[in-house]
């Protein structure tokens, strides 16, 4: 019995090293019919006192095979796995880098322009954060509660009772408080609106926000400031008209408008076919909001205006449709690049 024992033994691990996968060894060597089986069978022919420790010999061979056999198994397995795993990692991280380089976005582009000529005027440039309070959106800019110009703003609200900034004004009340009289000051930032979406409407846009207050800040500074930037950013005398508009932080107040630059005036989807772009609506501020934001109305006066990032650069850059700006597209992009 033990020669046979060996005999099978050496049979078998030249099946395994012949590559014969694991489910053809367990037939041929632990299935019914296979090799052990057999064995088993001549048992019957061992002698009686012999019989026990043959049956243990043979019990002993099963178990070493099964054992060789699953850590085949397992071999095979772990090699596929391994196999796959390189296939999917197709990058290679020593190849040389791209050097193509990235644009700038145009509205960053014009913002930094609209920067540059105000900073250049003695305005900083503040920043603050996209998410506020109603105090700081409404309630310090002369919007109290359930007044119906809260309406015109289609607020995204939190959970929390926070809600997505809708208008960079929302600054103001903290700007007045950080420096106080005199100030004059920029600030940037992305708001949001609920608004429906079109070739002109955006619910994600970008605005500058600035003031200026000062003792005896009157409309003509409002109205000099104002076109020395945007004829600088334009770099061309523009055709620009105030009309009287109301904003409850401002007191008169006025939409000043510019001659739309991609239709030259005739009209289009961009101006509504009126031929203007209304840009950026501007005002003497409240006197609430100065007192609001810890400065005496009294002694100081001052303008404000929330000059429409998106629409300067809509106009800047002769882009049509706005949703072209968060679409995210690198054809459009990459037009940016050397500026
Ligand atoms: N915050 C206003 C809006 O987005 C725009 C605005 C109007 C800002 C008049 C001003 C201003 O500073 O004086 O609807």
């Amino acid at each position: 019995m033990k020669e046979k024992i060996s005999e099978l033994l050496a049979r078998f691990e030249a099946d395994l090293a012949s590559g014969k996968s694991p489910d053809e060894l367990r037939v041929a060597y632990l299935g019914k019919n296979g090799a052990t089986a057999e064995l088993m069978k001549e048992l019957r022919n061992v002698p009686v006192d012999r019989k026990k420790e043959a049956g243990q010999m043979i019990n002993g061979l099963k178990t070493k095979l099964e054992e060789e056999i699953g850590a085949r198994a397992r071999a095979l397995e772990e090699e596929a796995l391994q196999k796959a795993i390189s296939s999917a990692r197709r990058y290679n991280p020593t190849l040389p880098a791209n050097n193509d380089l990235g644009s700038y976005h145009p509205i960053t582009l014009v913002q930094r322009e609209v920067e540059d000529v105000f900073a250049s005027m003695g305005f900083t440039v503040e920043e603050y954060p996209e998410i506020v309070d109603d105090y700081h959106c409404f309630e310090a800019l002369n919007i109290p509660k359930h007044h119906p110009a809260r309406d015109m703003q289609d607020t995204y609200y939190l959970e929390n009772g926070q809600l997505l900034k809708t208008h960079t004004s929302a600054a103001q009340n903290y700007i007045m408080k950080k420096y106080g009289a005199p100030l004059r000051a920029i600030f940037p930032s992305r708001c949001f609106r609920n608004e429906a979406i079109d070739a002109c409407h955006e619910n994600t846009f970008f605005q500058m926000e600035g003031m200026m207050i000062d003792r005896d800040i009157s409309i003509s500074n409002l109205i000099y400031f104002m076109k020395t930037m945007l004829s600088e950013v334009f770099g061309q005398d523009l055709r620009v008209r105030l009309r009287p508009g109301f904003f409850p932080f401002v007191e008169p107040g006025f939409e000043l408008d510019i001659s739309c630059l991609i239709c030259g005036g005739e009209g289009c989807p961009s101006c509504k076919n009126s031929g203007w772009l209304e840009l950026c609506p501007c005002g003497m501020i409240h006197p609430n909001v100065l007192t609001a934001g810890g400065i005496d109305p009294e002694e100081y006066t001052g303008f404000a205006f929330g000059l429409g990032l998106t629409r300067l650069a809509m106009m800047k850059y002769g882009v049509k449709d706005i949703r072209d700006f968060n679409a995210g597209s690198l054809r459009t992009l990459s037009q940016f690049k050397s500026r």
